[in-house]
């Protein structure tokens, strides 16, 4: 295994992919409604990547992925393929997960939308989900190792008896969608490689309301659901480590 760490020219391109995949996912909020489709969504998302931006969305034909985003509704943990078939409706939450490519470095981020009105059950989920992202973002900085970040994910998201997903974790990200290291949801604090200023990863735990556990569908190959079809929810962001602490590369106006 072998972190790369990037130069400050380097994070200085994520820096422009990561604000790239942010501005995404704050264009196709207004877009997300009952009615619509999520190959709807994923067109929208799609021609503004390539017309507007001038980049490239990652997901098309990576290991011969069909659409250019991940959309994942209620029970779909991760890896939905979007589709016109696939119709939101009242009371549904989703992911949406964006990478773009631009000038040779991806940036990686998704975030959870509601449709209409979501029961508390399902609001809960989502809000802690999110916060275990951001207990990772705070532990992240040199010095501290990946099983520290681990660890407070896992820790705050059993501590609301939610189920930790395993089977898919964080990852390096750079010139390549996934390099090393893996960045795992769960873990032993002090263990695990040591972080250091230079390093780009992603965050981007999910939680499932009920089993941790998950199901990979023989019929398509990509879309992972809980295993009990109970909700799940996942919130991701890409970062450098700086010699103080961390820089979120895909933070949106709504977080600043
Ligand atoms: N964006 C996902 C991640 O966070 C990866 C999607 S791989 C794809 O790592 F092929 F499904 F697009
Ligand atoms: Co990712
Ligand atoms: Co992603």
């Amino acid at each position: 295994m072998s972190i790369q760490l990037k130069t400050s020219a380097e994070i200085g391109k994520m820096r422009v992919a990561g604000r790239l995949a942010a501005e995404v996912l704050e264009m196709i909020g207004e877009h997300v409604r009952a009615g619509v489709s999520t190959g709807e969504l994923d067109r929208i998302c799609h021609r503004h990547i390539v017309e507007k931006q001038e980049a490239v969305p990652a997901p098309l034909n990576y290991r011969g992925f069909p659409r250019a985003t991940c959309i994942s509704v209620n029970h779909v943990v991760c890896h939905g393929i979007p589709s016109e078939r696939k119709i939101l409706k009242n009371g549904d939450i989703l992911n949406i997960d964006i990478t773009v490519i631009k000038d040779g470095f991806h940036g990686d981020t998704s975030k959870m939308f509601f449709v209409g009105n979501v029961p508390e059950h399902a609001r809960r989920l989502v809000r802690i989900a999110r916060e275990c992202l951001f207990k990772g973002i705070e532990a992240a900085r040199p010095g501290a190792r990946l099983g520290d970040i681990g660890h407070i994910i896992q820790r705050h998201g059993e501590a609301h008896h939610y189920g930790i997903v395993r089977e898919y974790c964080g990852h390096g990200i750079g010139r390549a969608f996934h390099e090393d290291p893996q960045v795992l949801h769960y873990g032993t604090p002090g263990t695990g490689a040591e972080l250091r200023a230079g390093m780009t990863f992603t965050i981007e735990p999910m939680l499932n309301a009920g089993t941790r556990h998950t199901r990979l569908s023989s019929q398509d190959g990509w879309t992972v659901t809980t295993r009990d079809r109970r909700l799940s929810a996942q919130w991701e962001h890409t970062i450098a480590i700086h010699e103080d602490g961390c820089e979120v590369l895909t933070l949106r106006e709504e977080e600043r």
